[in-house]
């Protein structure tokens, strides 16, 4: 197995499951931004990992607008974010749906990490956006279950990050 990790982390929560993917693969982690897709040429198992931004994975589509070039690959997604993890619809579906069109979802496999929100490290951008999510939210008269969930991951604040999370991804790959 020749396996890379590739990650996008603004916060730094999904670059430390890199590292930590890595250094148990024994493969090198690295930044998304210093990567061409023909880097990836000399690899048989990518890795690539993105914090989840509205239900975007961020950065995924270096894998997916390049999936001709990657099909011979063994291609491993995972995502960090503060949604819990068994809300199975939203990992399994919304997130699924809004980043993997036609059959790409069949073509990689997904696991979900719990991030990192702390509230004293977001940029204005992102504090302003939670803010204008949660009111939003907040108005609707009859929420759904996710609507009301929702309201309460604004507030989210903490580092939930878990390294025994990696395990299935790392027995998958190495299988
Ligand atoms: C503006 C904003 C939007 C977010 N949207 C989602 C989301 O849709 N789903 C989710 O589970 N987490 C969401 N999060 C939480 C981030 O995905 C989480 O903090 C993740 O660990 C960030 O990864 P990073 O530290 O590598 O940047 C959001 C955070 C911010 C600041």
């Amino acid at each position: 197995m020749n396996a890379i990790v590739i990650y996008k982390s603004k916060y730094g929560s999904t670059k430390t499951y890199a590292e930590w993917i890595a250094e148990e693969l024994g493969c090198k982690a690295v930044d998304a931004k210093q990567i061409k897709i023909d880097d990836l040429a000399e690899y048989d198992t990518i890795i690539y990992g993105g914090g989840l931004y509205a239900e975007v994975i961020a950065g995924v589509t270096i894998i997916t607008k390049n999936m001709e070039k990657l099909k011979d690959k063994k291609l491993i997604i995972y995502t960090t974010g503060i949604t819990p993890l068994d809300c199975r619809d939203y990992y399994d579906k919304m997130v699924i749906e809004k980043n993997f069109k036609g059959d790409i979802a069949s073509k990689v496999k997904v696991f979900n990490f719990l991030g990192k929100m702390k509230m004293s490290e977001l940029s204005l951008v992102h504090r302003t956006a939670l803010k204008t999510l949660k009111k939003i939210m907040s108005s609707k008269e009859n929420p759904s279950e996710m609507e009301k969930l929702l309201v309460e991951l604004c507030d989210a604040d903490g580092d939930f990050s878990d390294r025994n999370a990696i395990t299935d991804l790392i027995q998958y790959v190495k299988e």
